[in-house]
Parts: C-alpha cells; sequence; structure tokens
C-alpha cells in the first residue's frame, strides 16, 4: 500500500504516521525528519535546507525530489510505505508518478483547522532519541518533558515559535493547496478531520486502509 498523509503543519501527520507503524508495519518516510536529520548532521543537503526550514519556507523542489527518490530505490519500501510531508507542491506530485510506475494508492488529507494547529504546534514537544511528539497539554508526558520510552529531555523544534507557524501556514495555504486537486482528479483523495481527537482520526484512517484490502 502506498500511502500519503497530506496536511497543514500540525495537523497530526507524525502522530498518525506513528500509530500507522504500530498498526501496519509499513515504513514511514517523512521529509521533515529526514531534512532535519541532515541537518543535524551537517551534511551538504543539510546546509543548503536549514535556512528554508528555520523561516518556515520549502526547500527548493529538486534537493527534495531527490532525496525521496533516492529513499524509494530501497528494498525496505518494495511493499509500500506512508509518505509524510511530501508531495507538497504539484511539481511533487507529478515527479512521484514519475518516479512510481502506477502512482500512490491514497492520499489522505487530514483537514485541520487553523486555531487548531496553532494550539498544536506552539505546544509541541518532541523527543531528541525516538522523535515521539508530545504536546504540553493535548498529550503530555508522564514525568514532566521526560519521554516516555527513552527517559531524556524533550525538545521544541526551532521552527515552532509563533512566528514561523504562522509563516508555515501562509506558505502551506499558498504553495501546497494545490496538491489536493491534483489527487482529487486521480479519485484518491480522502478528507479526513484532522481536528478530532487522535485515536478518532485513526479509527477513520482504519477503515480507509481495510477498504483498500
Ligand atoms: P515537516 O516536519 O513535515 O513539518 P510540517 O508539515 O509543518 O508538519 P509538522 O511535522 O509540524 O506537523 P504534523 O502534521 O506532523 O503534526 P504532529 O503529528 O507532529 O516539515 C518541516 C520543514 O521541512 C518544512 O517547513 C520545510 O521547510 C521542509 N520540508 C519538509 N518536507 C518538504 C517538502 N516535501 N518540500 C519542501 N520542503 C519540505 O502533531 C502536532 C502536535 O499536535 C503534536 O504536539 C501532537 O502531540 C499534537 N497532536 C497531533 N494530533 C493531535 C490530535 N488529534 N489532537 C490533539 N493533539 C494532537
Ligand atoms: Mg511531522
Ligand atoms: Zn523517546
Amino acid at each position: 500500500m502506498r500511502l500519503i498523509l497530506f496536511g497543514p503543519p500540525g495537523a497530526g501527520k507524525g502522530t498518525q504516521a506513528k500509530l500507522m507503524i504500530e498498526a501496519f508495519g509499513l515504513p514511514h518516510i517523512s521529509t521533515g525528519d529526514i531534512l532535519r536529520s541532515e541537518v543535524k548532521n551537517n551534511t551538504e543537503l543539510g546546509k543548503k535546507a536549514k535556512a528554508y526550514m528555520e523561516s518556515g519556507k520549502l526547500v527548493p523542489d529538486t534537493l527534495v525530489t531527490e532525496m525521496v527518490k533516492s529513499r524509494l530505490s530501497s528494498s525496505d519500501v518494495k511493499n509500500g510505505f506512508i509518505l509524510d510531508g511530501f508531495p507538497r507542491t504539484e511539481g511533487q506530485a507529478r515527479s512521484l508518478d514519475n518516479i512510481l510506475p502506477g502512482g500512490i494508492d491514497r492520499a489522505i488529507y487530514l483537514e485541520t483547522s487553523e486555531d487548531v494547529v496553532v494550539q498544536r504546534l506552539t505546544g509541541r514537544r518532541v523527543c531528541p532519541k525516538c522523535g515521539t511528539n508530545y504536546h504540553l497539554k493535548n498529550m503530555p508526558p508522564k514525568k514532566d518533558m521526560i519521554c516516555d520510552q527513552c527517559q531524556v529531555g524533550l525538545y521544541q523544534r526551532p521552527d515552532d515559535n509563533e512566528a514561523t507557524v504562522k509563516n508555515r501556514l501562509h506558505v502551506y495555504l499558498q504553495e501546497s493547496e494545490g496538491v489536493l486537486g491534483y489527487y482529487r482528479v486521480q479519485g484518491k483523495l480522502e478528507n479526513v478531520s484532522g481536528d478530532l481527537d487522535s485515536k478518532d482520526v485513526f479509527s477513520v484512517i482504519q477503515k480507509i486502509i481495510s477498504s483498500l484490502k
């Protein structure tokens, strides 16, 4: 199964992907996570991507598409995958169809209101070791600011401050919403309300996946 998780920043793509990995065992490809690790390791790609990411802009299509193409050539994605955060422009969507003969199976759109995503992003805290997303109010860790599994301190993403969050939302509306039309005309778009509780969002996603089997 080739699935895309699409939606505005903070819609819950990473959170749902984690539940989907546990339930379906599909590999998770998050372009945001790959780029953050490139930045952390100070690679050539990381050096180019850093300023775009910190200001909330998109990293240029050519760089991200090459990165995804290389990831999709690995043998572990032969039986399917969950792509999170890619494609984010119509150009990326077209490139993906060129990379994958037959294209994707479904694009799951987590439709989420603006006030909800701002609240989620400004309260998000992340485990530096396992990448689990927590939220100060919605999904707090058991111990204050410590990952439940890894027992290490949580951090705040540098692009989760209020000014950069606003910019990311603006960029999403300008550059990414066109991806919806691209998959709608292919009959592959599934709308899911991202405003719901995480377990309710997940049960809708489970129904979609069951209908594909
Ligand atoms: P990326 O890392 O993909 O960021 P994003 O799209 O802005 O999405 P987020 O990761 O912020 O949100 P999410 O939807 O995963 O939400 P989460 O589950 O964490 O990209 C970062 C940057 O990299 C981009 O700005 C760009 O520069 C670059 N980039 C990446 N891909 C690119 C591409 N294809 N092209 C060009 N550039 C690219 O949830 C958020 C919070 O809410 C958490 O705290 C969580 O605990 C909480 N939460 C989640 N679900 C719920 C719920 N249902 N109810 C209550 N709380 C919830
Ligand atoms: Mg994410
Ligand atoms: Zn952890």
